[in-house]
């Protein structure tokens, strides 16, 4: 893999590595369940926050299993909106994408906007062939953001997850470099 050149910028975000000045923003909005209801894990704890953005701040990405978590940042001023990853899963060429936007920077097309740059660097520099997103068939929230990217709705895996006390259906979109490129 080649190095990665950051920040990202795009015409109205910063996409740079995290560094310990985010984590009390990056606390304030992944310390609520609205946030947590469909990610992995429960509304994370101060500990947790931390040990997250430790992580995100040191990111390498050498090998499959990796994850590059960028910080969003507004292009006009300094403070976190959230954060856009790019996880290399195994297989020639694959990969998956994810987002999280704090609640006051949702409904603004911050997601959508940092996304792209995200699949831009997947396709452009990283050289992948695909990029999914695996999400909870009830966020409909993502589903929206996948398909104002353009990825296409491939699977739906009825109670493929159990979390959060219940069952979730899984849908997969995907989309391939060319047809990024192309759009
Ligand atoms: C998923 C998530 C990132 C989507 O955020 P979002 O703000 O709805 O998505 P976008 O940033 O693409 O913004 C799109 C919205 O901004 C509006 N918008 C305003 N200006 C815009 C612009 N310049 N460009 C695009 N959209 C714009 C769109 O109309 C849309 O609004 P709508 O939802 O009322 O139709 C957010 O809901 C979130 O963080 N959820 C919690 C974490 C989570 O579930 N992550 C995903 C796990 S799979």
């Amino acid at each position: 893999m080649p190095e990665i050149t950051l920040p990202l910028r795009t015409e109205r975000l910063v996409l740079r590595r995290f560094e310990g000045r985010d984590l009390d923003t990056f606390h304030a909005y992944h310390s609520l369940p609205e946030t947590a209801r469909f990610l992995p894990g429960p509304a994370k704890s101060y500990t947790k926050s931390m040990e997250s953005v430790g992580k995100y701040a040191n990111f390498s990405f050498d090998k499959e299993g990796d994850w590059i978590c960028l910080a969003i940042e507004a292009a006009d001023g300094p403070g976190l909106l959230g954060e856009v990853v790019l996880k290399w899963v195994p297989g020639r060429g694959q990969a998956e994408v994810g987002w999280t936007l704090a609640p006051e920077a949702r409904g603004q097309g911050y997601g959508s906007e940092a996304a792209a740059a995200v699949l831009d660097l997947g396709f452009g520099e990283l050289a992948f062939h695909r990029i999914e997103a695996r999400l909870d068939a009830l966020n409909t929230a993502s589903a929206a953001l996948c398909e104002r990217l353009g990825m296409r709705l491939e699977a739906r895996h009825v109670d493929k997850w159990h979390y959060k006390g219940e069952w979730a259906t899984e849908l997969v979109y995907a989309i391939l470099a060319d047809e990024w490129h192309s759009r």
